[in-house]
């Protein structure tokens, strides 16, 4: 009766360690260690045995049984582990899928790469500056003084610490001429606040895209080359531009940039721009007899809303999905 339970054990081992379908182990379990299975009837023979030879043989029982029951779970717990393909668990393939939305980037996002990436290819380099700024960086340096009527329109929100939000992005022109000297070229987007009521034009923050190129010889010509360019890659090949005199203090001559819109059979303001002012050239120690230069800014939600036909800035900033979701 030992030989039959060693020979049971090694059979069993066999079986078991050979079984790579999960759904075969139970029956496998049955027929060594079920009710009528074979450890239960080579065990029966225990009854044939001497009383010495029974308390050897009743050891060999229990650690036979022992093992096998080891192993049966430790092979149950491996075959689990293993995803079931070719067998056993059955997909559904005709059973709708599980939704995932993958969002989309904000409309001025959008804008704002597709601006930038018109001026890289045109050698202009992206920017950044800082959102809280002083007044140095945010008017005197661009020609703004303290008592210069030009001041109130650029209306300023003020921090407790002599500090202010930024009203413009021309504020990194300085910032970057103080460290770069020309010849250069850059694109610089970000926030900027004013204190205005909201309404369908106005918000306390938007977004501008300022640029500023600065080389020996560079004339009005390149600023309309420039941004013509930029109008037409934008808004279409067909576009038609004009540029109107106008006046900001950090520029000379200035000019507002215009677009003809067929839909609104009117001229429409896109951007302001001009040539960098001699005393903004001197106040970051750039020799403007060498050099010149032109600037321009543009703001982001009015370039989106003229481009997809957003009657309300206060779309962009509501965060709402069904509106997002269209872009
Ligand atoms: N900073 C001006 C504004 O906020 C926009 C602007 C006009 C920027 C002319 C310029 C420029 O660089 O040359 O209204």
């Amino acid at each position: 009766m030992i030989q039959a339970l060693k020979q049971l054990e090694t059979e069993a081992r066999q079986e078991i360690s050979a079984l790579s379908e999960f759904e075969k182990l139970a029956d496998l379990k049955i027929k060594y260690l079920g009710r009528k299975g074979l450890f239960v009837s080579v065990s029966s023979r225990i009854s044939e045995l001497t009383p010495e030879e029974k308390k050897f043989a009743g050891q060999e029982m229990n650690r036979v049984k022992k093992t096998l029951e080891a192993l049966f779970e430790s092979k149950e717990e491996s075959l689990s582990k293993v995803p079931s393909t070719s067998s056993g668990i059955k997909t559904d393939i005709t059973m709708p899928g599980t939704f995932s939305s993958s969002g989309n980037l904000h409309p001025l996002t959008q804008v704002t790469m597709e601006v930038v990436d018109i001026f890289e290819r045109l050698g202009f380099s992206l920017v950044d500056g800082p959102e809280v700024e002083t007044e140095h960086y945010n008017f005197e340096a661009l020609n703004i003084p303290l008592n210069h009527p030009a001041r109130d329109s650029f209306d300023t929100f003020y921090l407790d610490n002599g500090k202010l939000l930024r009203s413009q992005t021309s504020t990194v022109q300085i910032r970057v001429m103080e460290k770069v000297k020309p010849p250069l070229k850059i694109i610089a987007p970000g926030k900027v606040f004013r204190p205005d009521a909201t309404d369908a034009t106005h918000s306390f923050m938007f977004h501008q895209i300022e640029g500023l190129m600065v080389d020996e010889g560079v004339s009005f010509a390149d600023l309309k080359g420039v941004l013509f360019a930029f109008a037409r890659e934008f808004f279409g090949p067909k576009t038609r531009v004009r540029f109107c005199p106008h006046f900001f203090p950090f520029t000379e001559p200035s000019a507002d940039i215009d677009i003809w819109s067929e839909k609104r059979n009117d001229w429409l303001e896109i951007l302001g721009a001009g040539m960098v002012h001699p005393n903004v050239l001197k106040a970051v120690k750039i020799d403007s007899e060498k050099y010149t230069g032109f600037a321009f800014g543009m703001g982001v939600e009015r370039l989106a809303m003229l481009k997809y036909g957003v009657e309300d800035i206060r779309h962009f900033f509501e965060n709402d999905v069904r509106f997002l979701r269209q872009f």
